[in-house]
């Protein structure tokens, strides 16, 4: 092969190497689970979490029960999300999945968030949910659906999406995640809600709007006021 040639491979191997690397979301395990654990003692260290020594490992090590339960929902917004992620079920740790129950009073909203980390496949089990997402610019296209029991939504990695509980009866949905920890910004509590606050000079030029509206919404969301 040629020497320019060869740099040319070079390169392409290099880009591809690239590009697999920024397109993964969690990295695939490498081996067939990795229950993770505090203690660096007792194992290695794999995606920031430790494994537990295998010969260690029960099968209680991948269970995780109790989202049979409704939760309280008495809240501002009306619902509340039960996250089963890497931190309360160590058995998922290098797996690329993740798991929540969530629960809406009659009208409940889950407010416009996003997952930095996940895309999100939600499915009804009880109720009527009104669930929808933005796409990234330059667009900004909704979609939304009303979805019933045994529906399923997609929301994708990253954008910002929202669900509604329609009926006047409480609604229960369960969100599978690509990610053992997908990570959650509701967007007014990080808007509106940082600590500390952002200038005001930024959002009243960001938003359009006078000092009193931004004010009135980091009342709404400063939790330390
Ligand atoms: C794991 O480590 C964190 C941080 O050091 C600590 O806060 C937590 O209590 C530990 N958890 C267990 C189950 O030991
Ligand atoms: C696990 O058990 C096997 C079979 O008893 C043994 O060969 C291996 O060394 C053990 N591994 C560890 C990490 O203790
Ligand atoms: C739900 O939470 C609210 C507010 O914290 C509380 O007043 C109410 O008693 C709770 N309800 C139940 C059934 O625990
Ligand atoms: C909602 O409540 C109204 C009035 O209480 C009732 O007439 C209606 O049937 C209820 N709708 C559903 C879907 O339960």
């Amino acid at each position: 092969m040629k020497k320019m040639e060869a740099k040319l491979l070079s390169y392409i191997v290099l880009w591809a190497m690239v590009v697999f690397f920024v397109s993964a979301s969690d990295p695939s395990p490498l081996q067939d689970f990795c229950v993770a654990v505090n203690d660096s003692r007792i194992g290695v260290f794999v995606n920031g979490k430790f494994c537990k020594d295998p010969n260690l490992t029960t099968a209680d090590d991948f269970i995780f029960t109790g989202l049979n339960i409704p939760r309280n929902t008495s809240n501002l917004v009306g619902s509340v999300a039960t996250l089963v992620s890497v931190d309360v079920f160590p058995g998922i740790n290098t797996l690329g999945v993740g798991f929540a129950r969530i629960d809406f009073s009659p009208n409940g909203v889950n407010p416009p968030h996003t997952h930095p980390r996940a895309s999100e496949i939600l499915t009804v089990v009880e109720g009527t949910l009104f669930a929808g997402f933005v796409t990234s610019n330059p667009d900004n296209r909704l979609f939304t659906k009303v979805l019933y029991p045994g529906d399923a939504f997609v929301f994708p990695v990253g954008l910002i999406h929202f669900q509604l509980n329609l009926g006047n009866t409480s609604a229960v949905a369960f969100a599978a995640f690509s990610s053992q920890n997908p990570g959650r910004i509701d967007i007014a509590n990080a808007v509106f809600g940082s600590t500390p606050p952002i200038l005001d000079d930024v959002l009243t030029k960001a938003f359009q709007v006078d000092e009193d509206v931004i004010r009135n919404l980091q009342a709404q969301f400063r939790t330390d006021n």
